[in-house]
This record gives structure tokens, sequence and C-alpha cells, in this order.
């Protein structure tokens, strides 16, 4: 059965004194969505880019938006990504922590075992009030802990780096969480962190239906062929 294969481009790789002719390059290259990675210096330990961005980008395009939040307090946040015109708002679910736990070291990849379900529930709840769609992402190390939360997100994505920098190694250790997530989860997956020729084939098997890359994308002498070949691996 072939199976749709949407792709998502980072930015983050992009050239950002030319970020028009970038953007013009993912529709070109048939790009579906394209993936912002918002960093705060807290969450992760890099400092990248928020609405301001969004805003510049918005007018030059239809794709829709993505807005990867890697900061502490997604909460404060939502509205004005939303105001900056993202369509699709992905929380880390390493920020729903309940109270009372270790405070986080910077440098140290975030994981949680469990999470503040209604906390986490109130923040999809308010991303989709506004029209917007809402997944949660789970860092490596983080076990799939937000089955309650399945029936009322648009989508999950598994991190198959520790969130911070593009162009890292995947880590093939989650693909196990990804199958078991496909089994009982029928949303889109995607997938984000380290994706390329070698690596695409096994997340899309595991059962990921969107590939999220920054530098095999903008890193490529012909984006156009990524794409395709990105979306090809749906067909059996
Ligand atoms: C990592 C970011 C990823 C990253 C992907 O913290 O969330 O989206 O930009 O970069 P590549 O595709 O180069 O691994
Ligand atoms: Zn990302």
């Amino acid at each position: 059965m072939t199976k749709l294969i949407k792709v998502s481009a980072s930015i983050l790789c992009a050239d950002f004194l030319k970020l028009g002719e970038e953007i013009k390059k993912c529709e070109d290259a048939g790009v579906d969505l394209l993936h912002i990675d918002v960093m705060d210096g807290h969450f992760v330990p890099n400092i990248t880019i928020g609405t301001v961005i969004i805003k510049a980008i918005r007018p030059l395009t239809k794709l829709p938006i993505e807005a990867h939040l890697m900061i502490e307090n997604p909460r404060g946040y939502i509205d004005s990504f939303i105001e900056a015109g993202a369509d699709i708002i992905k929380i880390q679910a390493e920020c729903y922590a309940p109270a009372g736990g270790r405070p986080p070291k910077l440098g140290v990849p975030r994981r949680v075992k469990v999470i503040d379900i209604s906390k986490a529930k109130a923040d999809i709840k308010k991303i989709r009030q506004r029209g917007k769609r809402a997944f949660m992402v789970l860092n490596p190390a983080t076990p799939l802990c937000i089955q309650p939360l399945l029936n009322i997100l648009d989508g999950v994505l598994i991190m198959s780096v520790n969130p911070g920098f593009a162009g890292q190694k995947f880590m093939p250790g989650v693909l196990p969480k990804l199958a078991a997530l496909r089994e009982i989860y029928k949303g889109d997956i995607e997938i984000d962190g380290g994706i390329n020729e070698s690596t695409a084939p096994a997340a899309v098997k595991a059962g990921a239906n969107i590939l999220a890359t920054a530098s095999y994308f903008f890193g490529a002498k012909n984006p156009g062929e990524v794409v395709r070949y990105l979306k090809n691996l749906g067909r059996k």
C-alpha cells in the first residue's frame, strides 16, 4: 500500500541572508511543510530563531509553518507563535514534567518518564481552539508517556537526535518507540534529526509519515531529488 510521505524542511540550515530565495527553493523542490526550530538557550544549549522570522516568512509562502518549540515555557509563547503565523505548534513533553522533580541541567538532554497530563491537555486545547494543529514532541530518552493525549493531538514528533543542533547523527534506538506508537496511533508521526538517504528508509518502515530535514535538504546539490527520494519511500 502506498503511504503518503511529507517532507518538512527545517530552515535552520538555510542561508539567512537569502531567506526569501531559500523558501522558494523549498517550494520548488516540493517540500510540504516549513519547520522552524525555535531554541531558547535553556531547554537546549543553543539559541536560534523565533517569531520575527516566522512573521517575515509568512507572507512569502502558503506552505504550512510548523514551530518546533524547544523552549522552557511553551505555554507563555503559544499565542505569539500563532499570531506570527505558525499553523502547527510542537510542544516538548519534557516541559510538562510533574512539579517537584529535579531541576534540569543545561547541556544534559531532557527526558521525562511521566508528564502532567492536565497541564499538557490545557496547552493542546489552547492551540486547537485557535484553529491550529498541535503536536507533542518526545526526546530520544523520553518514553511513550503521552497515550492519554493521543485522541486530542494532531500528531507526534519523535526526536531522533537530542535537540539543539542540526547535522547530528541519527539515533536508531528511537525506532522501536516509533513503531510502538504507530501500532496504536493513526495520526501524523514525524521524525526529526539526522534524516538522510540512509536513515529515512528505516524511519518510514517504522511508521513515520513526516520526515523533517535541515542539513540533508539544504546541503543537497539537487534538493528536488532529495524530496522525491524521501517521498518515494512511501511506495512499496
Ligand atoms: C534539532 C532540530 C532539528 C534539526 C534537524 O534540534 O529540532 O529539526 O534542525 O537537522 P538535521 O536534519 O540536520 O539533523
Ligand atoms: Zn526540529
